[in-house]
Order: C-alpha cells, then sequence, then structure tokens
C-alpha cells in the first residue's frame, strides 16, 4: 500500500470468527497494511490456529503480525470484527438463525465490551441489522460505536453492476442501497447520479436510453446476488471481506468516509432499530448521519424495510423473555 495510506502507529484490529468470512477479512487486512497486528478469536482455536499459521508465514512480507488471541487480546484494539455464527440452513426460518446467532452474540459480545470498553465493534454476522442492535444492547457500547457492515456490501455490488451497465468505472457511479441487508433493501434512485447527473441527465447527455426495466434488474441481482454466489459456491467471502476493510479504513485513519452502515436509531418513524443509511464514519466510530432527501415513495420503502428488522427485534425479545413473564403477559385481562 502506499505511504501515505499506512497508519503510522501500532493497530490492533480482532476478529471474533475465523471462518470463511474471517480469514479472507485477516487476509485482505494483511495485504491492504491497515493493521500491524491482526488477532484471530474463534471457538475452534485449532482451525483458528491453522489459519493462522498459514496467513502468518508470509506476514512479514506486509509488516504486520497475526495470531490466534483470546478475548484479553481486544484491549486497546481499534476494532473488533464480528464474523462468528452460522448461516442460514435450507429451510431454516430466519428468526431461528437469529435466535442461534443470538445465543453466540450473548457469549462473545459482553466478553469483547469487558476487555475493549473503548473499541468499535464492526459486525458481519447475519441477519447482521438484527445483530448490530443485539450487539448495541449487550454492549452497552454508545450507537456510533457499535457498526454493521449492513448495505455497504449491497451498495458496492449495485455501484458494480449500474457501472457495467453504463460502461464507467462503478468509482463514478454515486448511489446507495438503504434499509436493511437483504430483502427489504431499496434502491435510492432518486439520488443516483453519474459525474454530478442524475441518471436521466446522464442518458441525455450520453445519447443513450434510460432504460428503466434494465436498471431494475441492476436492483434485482445487487439484492440476490448473495443467493446467486451461495448457489454457486456455497458461501461469500472476498467482497465482504474488502468491504470490511473499507468499513475501518476511516475508523483507523480518522478520515470522515461516507458508507452505508448499519447503526442503531429511529428511520422513517420507526424507532430502536439498526438499518443502513449513510453515516460518516471516523476514529468515533459510525458518528453522523448523512440523510438522504428521499422521495416519498422511497421513505415508504423504508419505514417497511425498517419495520422488517423491528418485527424480527420483536419476536426475539418476545422469545427471550422468561416464561413467567409471558404467561402473565397473556393472562392479563384486556384494558377497558
Ligand atoms: N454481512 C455480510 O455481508 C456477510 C457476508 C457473508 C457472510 N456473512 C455472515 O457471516 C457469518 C459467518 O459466515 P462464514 O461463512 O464465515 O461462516 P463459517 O462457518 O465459515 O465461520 C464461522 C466461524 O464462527 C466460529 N464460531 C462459532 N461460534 C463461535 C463462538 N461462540 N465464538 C467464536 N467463534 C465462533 C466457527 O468456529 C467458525 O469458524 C454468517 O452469519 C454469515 O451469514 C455476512
Amino acid at each position: 500500500m502506499p505511504d501515505s495510506k499506512r497508519p503510522n502507529k501500532a493497530i490492533k484490529v480482532v476478529i471474533v470468527g475465523a471462518g470463511s468470512v474471517g480469514v479472507t477479512t485477516a487476509y485482505a487486512l494483511l495485504l491492504d497494511g491497515l493493521a500491524s497486528d491482526i488477532v484471530l478469536i474463534d471457538i475452534d482455536r485449532n482451525r483458528a490456529l491453522g489459519e493462522v499459521m498459514d496467513l502468518s508465514h508470509a506476514a512479514h512480507l506486509h509488516k504486520a503480525r497475526v495470531r490466534v488471541g483470546d478475548y484479553e487480546d481486544c484491549e486497546n484494539a481499534a476494532a473488533v470484527i464480528i464474523t462468528a455464527g452460522v448461516n442460514q440452513k435450507p429451510g431454516q426460518t430466519r428468526l431461528d438463525l437469529v435466535k442461534t446467532n443470538y445465543a453466540l452474540f450473548r457469549d462473545v459480545v459482553p466478553r469483547v465490551a469487558h476487555h475493549a470498553p473503548d473499541t468499535i465493534i464492526v459486525v458481519a454476522t447475519n441477519p447482521v441489522d438484527v445483530l448490530t442492535h443485539a450487539a448495541y444492547k449487550l454492549s452497552g457500547f454508545p450507537r456510533e460505536r457499535v457498526i454493521g457492515s449492513g448495505t455497504a456490501m449491497d451498495t458496492t455490488r449495485f455501484r458494480h453492476e449500474l457501472g457495467k451497465h453504463f460502461g464507467v468505472n462503478p468509482r463514478n457511479v454515486h448511489a446507495v442501497i438503504v434499509g436493511e441487508h437483504g430483502d427489504s433493501q431499496l434502491a435510492v434512485w432518486s439520488l443516483a447520479t453519474i459525474s454530478g447527473m442524475r441518471l436521466r441527465d446522464y442518458c441525455t447527455a450520453a445519447g443513450i436510453e434510460y432504460d428503466e426495466k434494465a436498471l431494475e434488474a441492476c436492483a434485482t441481482r445487487t439484492k440476490e446476488a448473495a443467493y446467486e454466489i451461495i448457489r454457486r459456491k456455497g458461501k461469500t467471502n472476498y467482497g465482504v471481506a474488502s468491504v470490511l476493510v473499507s468499513v475501518l479504513q476511516p475508523i483507523v485513519t480518522d478520515s470522515d468516509a461516507i458508507m452505508t452502515v448499519s447503526r442503531v436509531g429511529s428511520y422513517a418513524g420507526v424507532e430502536d432499530v439498526a438499518l443502513s443509511m449513510p453515516c460518516k464514519l471516523n476514529r468515533h466510530g459510525a458518528y453522523q448521519d448523512v440523510p438522504l432527501l428521499l422521495s416519498e415513495e422511497e421513505r415508504e420503502a423504508l419505514r417497511r424495510s425498517a419495520q422488517s428488522i423491528k418485527d424480527v427485534i420483536t419476536s426475539l425479545e418476545e422469545h427471550l423473555k422468561p416464561a413467567e413473564e409471558k404467561a402473565e403477559a397473556t393472562e392479563k385481562p384486556e384494558q377497558a
């Protein structure tokens, strides 16, 4: 990496979960040079050790060390990325997946918070919005220090799709996916631009057709990309690893980048939920919303997305209530 991008002090990053996403993230981080100390924590210590041996044999070429650690090693970490968790199995409901991964978070997050009370938690485990909300509650951290990778991944995919459609480098396409990292996400067409021009104006200027159907197909491919990749190779790992490194970049370099990441807040009238909207990121975390002037239709789609995440959070909280409390609630006579 160029020296200008290289952090000038020792930066420790801990990755909890040395599975496919965790290890690919460690490798991307190693190549990027953002961290000087990369620690992997996994319940399967032997697996983590094998991965670390493989990664660390050439780590000196990248001026970083990679090691297996435990929760004590989270102390003074600039960020702790959580990738531990299971993937959705065929036939499994989303709520079942949430219950399993929530149980894991209940074990992991308090330990991270105990050893690294000032760190920034970055959540990648799915369903990422619900678990970002869970990590916020379980850590007791302020909301800017609990960040879900959210639709940063979908936004990158969307720019890739639009770039391909228009024959433009995705870096020159400004367009975002907001809401849930999942089926209710929405593409913000009203604010998408190329070279400072709304897409319709760009088409007029470039003398090309504004093909609404083809553009909708770009958004559909974005939403379905993970399903398609999983169908073909069984998992997704490279894209998300690059995205996680790009989320760490403004944190480590304190550079106020705007990214669509998930954090807890009130969105389109739905309170206490986590979803992705553009946020400013620096060493304090995702510290500031960058409000979008959404169209009426987009605002309603965002509300639906927020509500669908909130429904899962509510079902999870219901499931977690002690049995007596549940019984009491059902026995209570209705108020006149
Ligand atoms: N946010 C995104 O864009 C995105 C993309 C891809 C995958 N994911 C999610 O990331 C998660 C991990 O996916 P993967 O493909 O790496 O799975 P994986 O099965 O390859 O790895 C999961 C790892 O977690 C470890 N683990 C389980 N319980 C643990 C615990 N209590 N403490 C520490 N480690 C524990 C396992 O031993 C395993 O090594 C899944 O929830 C997946 O859906 C998110």
